[in-house]
């Protein structure tokens, strides 16, 4: 049944009730946020006609080539952050160090972001769904910004979501009280409510992992993926495998049909690929507020120490069911990461 015809903003207005003595900086912020994703849609929807397509000659402190459309989508949204004021400083992914903003006016800056401006970007130029990652935390210094307000653990995200730029272009985000998803009308050039109340199912059919890793793997999670892979009616086994490769895009189709994403630790990256700043706890505070799991195979994602602005964590991620059944392959195999 389709939702009632609601903007973004006026979704955002409408929960800003439920807290009076909210002033509304989480509700500009999350605005500025929205306003930023328009602009970057609109530049990957031309990318082959508006020369962002390819690699810059910078390489990220990740090691990464930076594409154009990373350091773009990286200019938009730490200048919309910036212009709206709500935020102090940004952390990202496509910046060594955090991005502090001059002193905030008096009531203003109270929220620190932290993003990947673009997620996905090997699929950039191949026309594949790629994304945006934010995750926003209240500030802890009221004076000048602290190492304590940028390592903050993920329990401490006052809100999370990610934008999908892929066959439609959609915004997916929470505050701590559920997930609602909203698609951009690109005629109207407001994002809708078009998927109230995210749910995760308990179980799915969909393992999503880079098997071309496979002989790098703990055993524990080879095992796991044969299990995937065995004939079992009663368990709906063997499940689809399916790996865009950008995050945003295999987290998101498994959100909505259920299923496990798994970036493991594997031989030559102990602690896996993706970062928990802006990628790992982003999307396990989602996913927790979907009624799924996320862990590191060890520790809950949330619960992790930040210790590092770009900290690498190994992620398993998605349906109860299907996360559990992988964290006893590893129980099994006593494997400690
Ligand atoms: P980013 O483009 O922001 O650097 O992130 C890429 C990440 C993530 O989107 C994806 O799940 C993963 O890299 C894919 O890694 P592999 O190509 O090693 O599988
Ligand atoms: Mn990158
Ligand atoms: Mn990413
Ligand atoms: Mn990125």
């Amino acid at each position: 049944m389709k939702p009632q015809f609601k903007t973004l903003d006026q979704f955002i207005i409408e929960k800003q009730a439920d807290f009076p003595n909210a002033k509304g900086e989480l509700s500009r912020l999350l605005r500025d946020l929205g306003i930023a994703a328009k602009v970057v849609n609109r530049e990957i929807n031309r990318a082959g006609l508006a020369g962002v397509l390819g690699e810059t000659d910078c390489v990220n402190i990740q090691g990464e080539c930076q594409q154009r459309l990373d350091v773009y989508a990286n200019e938009q949204f730490i200048t919309a952050l910036k212009r709206g004021s709500e935020c102090s400083a940004v952390v990202s992914e496509e910046n060594d160090e955090p991005v502090i903003f001059d002193s905030p006016l008096p009531g203003k800056g109270s929220y620190i972001v932290a993003i990947d401006p673009l997620d996905g970007s090997s699929n950039i130029d191949v026309n594949v769904g790629v994304g945006t990652i934010f995750s926003i935390y209240r500030r802890v210094n009221s004076s000048a910004i602290k190492p304590h307000d940028l390592l903050q653990d993920g329990n401490q995200q006052v809100a999370a979501g990610y934008v999908i730029y892929g066959s439609s272009t959609m915004l997916v985000y929470t505050t701590g009280n559920g997930v609602n998803g909203f698609t951009l009308d690109p005629f109207l050039g407001e994002f809708c409510l078009s998927y109230p109340d995210m749910m995760i199912p308990d179980q799915g059919r969909i393992y999503s992992v880079n098997e071309g890793n496979y002989n790098r793997f703990p055993e524990s999670v080879k095992q796991y993926i044969r299990y995937c892979q065995e004939e079992d009616q009663p368990t709906g086994r063997p499940y689809s495998s399916r790996y865009i490769g950008s995050l945003v895009a295999d987290f998101h189709r498994n959100l909505i049909k259920g299923g496990i994403f798994i970036y493991p630790p594997m031989i030559g990256a102990p602690n896996g690929k993706l970062r928990l700043v802006y990628e790992c706890n982003p999307m396990a505070m989602i996913i927790e507020q979907a009624g799924g799991v996320a862990s590191d195979g060890q520790t809950r994602i949330l619960d992790l120490e930040v210790r590092g602005l770009h900290q690498r964590s190994a992620l398993f991620i998605g349906s109860k069911a299907m996360v559990k059944k992988a964290m006893e392959m590893i129980e099994l195999y006593s494997e400690v990461y």
